[in-house]
């Protein structure tokens, strides 16, 4: 088997990798892909679910939010919507999360990995305290990566594309975290475009064309404002059903976790 130099440098501590994004972009999926993929190569995996609204997971979960805070019950008590209810429940989770923590620190001696579901309310990570206190323990104690998950199907508008980047600089913005981007689901539409807007300013000014003239000038005055993120932004394509781009995600998650042991 290869072994990149940036594996080298990984010593014996696991990876946390915390995969946020809007609802619907994947990032279950991708844990799952990632629980399978990862666990074929003997790297020992542990998983962390952050959700406490979600049904069904496909991947087997080793710490579970919903083991401790019951979401409706959250809802009733508090009087709050969906949204509300998610939000507060982390903030609930978030004060044991000391606890998380403690069972983490038992296995981190023969983990490789620790990967983190969390909910599309990703408000959790760049408003509520909860996201930060979770960011704060973790990175800590383990080297600690964003995995920024986009629904690449729903990026063909450039608009929607830009709003989805302001998110993502956002939230590196307050975790001051190695960042990686994961353009999912190539296997429904490649991810090349996104990268050619990211590139070059031109490509993204002709396909705001259809754009009214202030949105397009809006758009292209944050694109410039966001040239800076984007050269320093690791990305990768990845299809969380198919496994496409799988190996260029490790790879990208290994030299994140090095930049993390450069730089925190
Ligand atoms: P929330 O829990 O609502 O935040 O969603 P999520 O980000 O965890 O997304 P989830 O993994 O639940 O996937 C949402 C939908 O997208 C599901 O129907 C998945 O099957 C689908 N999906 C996820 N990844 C891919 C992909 O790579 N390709 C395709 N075609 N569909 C995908």
């Amino acid at each position: 088997m290869e072994t990149s130099s940036s594996e080298l440098k990984i010593p014996k501590s696991p990876v946390v990798i915390l995969m946020i994004g809007m609802a619907g972009s994947g990032k279950s999926t991708l844990m799952h892909r990632m629980v399978v993929r990862l666990g074929s190569s003997s790297s020992k995996v542990y998983t962390v679910n952050l959700d406490p609204a979600v049904k069904n997971l496909a991947y087997p979960v080793n710490i579970d939010i919903r083991d401790s805070v019951n979401y409706k019950e959250v809802m009733k008590h508090f009087g709050l919507g969906p949204n509300g209810a998610i939000m507060t429940s982390l903030n609930l989770f978030a004060t044991k999360f000391d606890q998380v923590l403690n069972i983490l620190s038992k296995r981190a001696g023969e983990l490789d990995y620790i990967l983190i579901d969390t909910p599309g309310q990703i408000e959790v990570f760049n408003w509520s305290a909860s996201g930060q206190i979770i960011c704060d323990a973790l990175a800590v104690t383990y080297p600690t990566v964003i995995c920024y998950v986009v629904d690449t199907a729903r990026c063909v508008k450039p608009v929607t594309f830009m709003s989805n980047m302001l998110y993502a600089c956002s939230i590196l913005y307050k975790t001051k975290l190695p960042f990686l981007v994961s353009f999912n689901k190539i296997d429904v539409i490649p991810h090349d475009f996104l990268m050619e807007w990211m590139e070059d300013f031109e490509k993204l000014g002709e396909a705001l064309s259809r754009e009214t003239s202030y949105v397009a000038s809006l758009s292209k005055s944050m694109s410039l404002a966001m040239e800076e993120f984007y050269r320093n932004l690791r990305s990768v394509g990845v299809s969380a059903v198919t496994g496409a781009g799988s190996e260029a995600f490790q790879k990208a998650v290994q030299d994140a976790a090095v930049e993390f042991q450069e730089s925190y």
